[in-house]
């Protein structure tokens, strides 16, 4: 029989193991006091395109080649004990393919001596293409004046002095809670103007971390740290049309100050470059608190509001507009009847009711994903009935509300009467439930959210997306 100690250190291998693989948003990579590589998890087997083969027991440099002058963050920390913090890095492997991350690399000290180095990554590759993407996409914009579906006298006012805006190249600030058609009026001021036929440019502010977002908004100069290229940035694309640039409050203290400098000086400088660019450019900007609260909070500065907000604009909630939900409602039933070649009719009565006692705190979006949901429920009825609304809408409440779970001896009627659902489907309508309910406590402002729910900002902003919480 095997030593206990032994079987329990065999024992915490395998968990050491399990974890490591299981982390698959980051890759994870262990050298020892030599150099050699001695852990090597599944995601950086992804993200460096090898095998754990080619690099276990592997001399660092014989596997993974840096241009010239570019060091290894890894080596620094073990050789020189220095610590980065989402340093991005480019290098390549032994195939010869190129690798970019954005790593936290550190030495492990052992009674004060390093024994080895650790490196955790991100693939920036991967995020790099997306925000290519994005920016291809960001060449179309569809919405106009048209688009804006409302009658109340609420949206009516906003739409006539966003109007007025498109006159002017003025900066506008878009104030208003999540799916309330900030994106909508932002399109709809570039179309509207004589900016029309140049660049129309959006970036989410919060989706990118700071490091990613100074070079992205600003441009880089080649080398201007490890792995950068010659890049124009955001400001230059757009030259001569519009920049939006969206949660604007959660760009660091530091990047509102290059920002204002930007709109002030009317030019810009790419990261490590001297030579400053002239720029001529609108911006608009979106936010999803209250300016003043968020000035009061350190989130937004001051001089930085006056700059962006020339011209303000508040996008009413829906439940603050309730008139124009049916508007709305149909605008939504014809458009998936088109989509989905159906011929739904409209709203039951009770469903007029529900729709009118509910505060939609997903507002515009979140009425269109209800219609979606209901449409894809709907069989050959031609009515949409309560059954095909999601769960708290049949809960008749008049706020999403969920049975309590601890009402699992069925002790109402009513819930003998129900079928019990499934216990995943459940918990996702009870998460779901409990999250927009946090995010409605907080104005929809995430990081305090995420607090108040013991959460990090990014895994709450995770399940958001997952749950289509507020997300574009
Ligand atoms: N008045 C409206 N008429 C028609 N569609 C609307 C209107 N307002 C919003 N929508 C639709 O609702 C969805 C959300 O709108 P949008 O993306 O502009 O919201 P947002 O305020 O930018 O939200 P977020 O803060 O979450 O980014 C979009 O599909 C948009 O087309
Ligand atoms: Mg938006």
């Amino acid at each position: 029989m095997e030593h206990p100690k032994l079987e329990q250190v065999k024992t915490l291998n395998k968990i050491y193991e399990t974890l490591l693989n299981k982390i698959d948003d980051v890759g994870v990579h262990v050298i020892n006091d030599v150099g050699k590589t001695i852990i090597y998890n599944e995601k950086m087997m992804e993200i460096e395109s090898l095998s754990r083969e080619d690099v276990i027991n592997k001399d660092f440099l014989d596997v993974f080649m840096f241009e010239d002058g570019q060091g290894s963050t890894l080596l620094e920390a073990l050789h020189e004990e220095k610590e980065f913090r989402n340093q991005k890095q480019t290098y390549f492997n032994n195939k010869g393919k190129e690798i970019k991350t954005i790593n936290h690399t550190f030495p492990i000290y052992d009674n004060g001596r390093v024994i080895g180095a650790i490196e955790i990554a991100k693939d920036v590759t991967k995020l790099e293409q997306l925000i290519r993407h994005n920016m291809q996409r960001r060449g179309n914009t569809r919405f106009t004046f048209d688009s804006i579906i409302g009658n109340s006298p609420a949206i009516q006012e906003v739409i006539e002095n966003t109007k007025r805006a498109t006159r002017t190249p003025s900066s506008v600030l878009i104030v208003g809670e999540t799916g309330t058609g900030k994106e909508l009026f932002a399109q709809s001021i570039h179309n509207g103007s004589e900016r029309s036929s140049a660049p129309f440019i959006s970036q989410n502010c919060a989706a990118i971390p700071d490091t990613l977002i100074e070079g992205l908004l600003f441009g880089t100069k080649k080398g201007a740290f490890t792995g950068a290229t010659e890049r124009p940035g955001l400001f230059e694309e757009a030259e001569g049309g519009t920049l939006l640039l969206d949660e604007i409050n959660s760009l660091s203290p530091m990047l509102q100050a290059k920002l204002l400098r930007a709109i002030q000086e009317k030019s810009i400088r790419r990261i490590g470059d001297t030579v400053e660019r002239k720029i001529n450019v609108r911006i608009l900007s979106t936010m999803n608190e209250d300016p003043i609260e968020a000035i009061a909070n350190n989130r937004l500065r001051k001089d930085l509001y006056y700059r962006l907000s020339v011209v303000s604009l508040f996008i009413p909630a829906l439940r603050e507009r309730k008139d124009d939900i049916f508007l709305l409602a149909d605008h939504f039933i014809s458009k998936y009847n088109h989509l989905f070649h159906m011929e739904v009719k409209g709203l039951s009565a009770e469903v007029i009711h529900l729709f009118q006692s509910y505060d939609w705190p997903g507002n515009v979006r979140e009425l269109e994903h209800v219609i979606e949901g209901a449409m894809n429920l709907i069989v050959d009825e031609e009515i949409i009935e309560p059954i095909h609304l999601p769960y708290h809408f049949r809960n008749k409440s008049q706020s999403p509300h969920l049975n309590p779970v601890v009402s699992v001896h069925g002790s109402s009627t009513e819930d003998k009467a129900q079928t019990l659902r499934n216990l995943k489907d459940y918990l996702h309508e009870a998460e779901e439930f409990y999250i927009k309910k946090a995010l409605h406590r907080h104005d929809y402002h995430i990081t305090n959210t995420a607090k108040e729910l013991g959460l990090s900002r990014q895994t709450l902003q995770y399940r958001m997306k997952r749950l289509n919480i507020g997300t574009k």
